[in-house]
């Protein structure tokens, strides 16, 4: 029988950890850590994602704002916004929703947040400070990752892993994470991607298997071996009659069959997307502490 990772009930947790922290630094007088979002335009997606931050923020005693641009705004007004931010000593964390406009170049904005306000862990200072094993914020989908593993006590040492995508956000952080000689580490990581020509051959013979390349229920039954750990990343809608909304949430992995195979495996929704939000809040109480 396959047990379910449930992200939803450990990023309660956590969010209570927090939240009796928060209280804590209050009740001394501390600085409330605060975060700021810059959500460009009104992509749907990220607009849910964004307030889902906010909510978040609110929940755990955090302040957070929402700085909305418009679709069309230059990349150096953006970059001076940043700026801004950047030197506020009021604000901890710093975040830019992506994806961005195409006249909006990612790298730059990336680069042009401070390291130490980059809560995400998208900067190429924290993601070479984590490649070499210094201390660094990592980011959020990889690091909710990590902590499932370790609330789960689940082994990767020695196991041969296979990482399905490899974003700068998910797939390319979270095999880094898998293979580092630390705790949750030491396994043997595979990466695979669109042209990879025999990803059921190699993910069928993996322990655990990390899917991140938002196709849904691109991973089936016969694409997994017995006993195999299971983390879905993917998140896409899709229409249904089955809801009152008309949609549904569906991961990569075709759950329904995958699962019976599976030791443990993480649902869509309420798998790793609530312990991505958790990450963040952790990185951002990270920040404020920092000062
Ligand atoms: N878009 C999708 N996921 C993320 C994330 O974790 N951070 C930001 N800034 N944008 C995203």
């Amino acid at each position: 029988m396959y047990q379910i990772i449930d992200g939803k009930s450990v990023s309660n947790q956590i969010k209570q950890e927090i939240a009796e922290e928060v209280a804590d630094i209050q009740k001394k007088g501390g600085k409330i850590p605060h975060l700021v979002a810059i959500l460009v335009g009104t992509d749907g997606a990220s607009e849910t994602y964004v307030s889902h931050k906010e909510k978040a923020c609110e929940r755990v005693g955090f302040m957070s704002t929402i700085v909305r641009m418009k679709e069309t705004v230059t990349e150096n007004d953006l970059l001076e916004k940043i700026a801004e931010f950047n030197n506020d000593d009021d604000i901890d964390g710093l975040i830019v929703q992506v994806p961005l406009p195409d006249h909006i170049s990612e790298n730059k904005v990336v680069e042009a947040i401070d390291p130490e306000k980059d809560v995400d862990g998208f900067h190429p200072v924290n993601i070479g400070r984590m490649v070499i094993g210094l201390p660094s914020y990592i980011s959020a989908t990889p690091a909710g990752i990590i902590e499932l593993l370790e609330r789960y006590n689940i082994e990767t040492s020695g196991k041969s892993c296979v990482v399905i995508g490899r974003s700068n956000i998910v797939g390319k952080p979270v095999s880094i994470l898998l293979s580092r000689k630390s705790s949750r580490g030491n396994a043997t990581v595979t990466v695979c991607h669109s042209r990879t020509p025999n990803i059921a051959e190699l993910s069928s013979k993996a322990d655990i298997v990390i899917v991140a390349m938002g196709k849904a229920r691109f991973l089936t039954a016969d694409m997994v071996k017995e006993g195999a750990v299971v983390f879905d990343v993917g998140i896409t809608r899709i229409k249904s009659d089955k809801t009152k909304s008309g949609w549904k949430l569906v991961g990569d992995v075709a759950f329904d069959e995958v699962a019976p195979k599976c030791s443990f495996i993480t649902p869509v929704p309420g798998g790793v997307g609530p312990m991505t939000i958790v990450s963040l809040l952790k990185n951002t109480l990270k920040a404020s502490r920092k000062k």
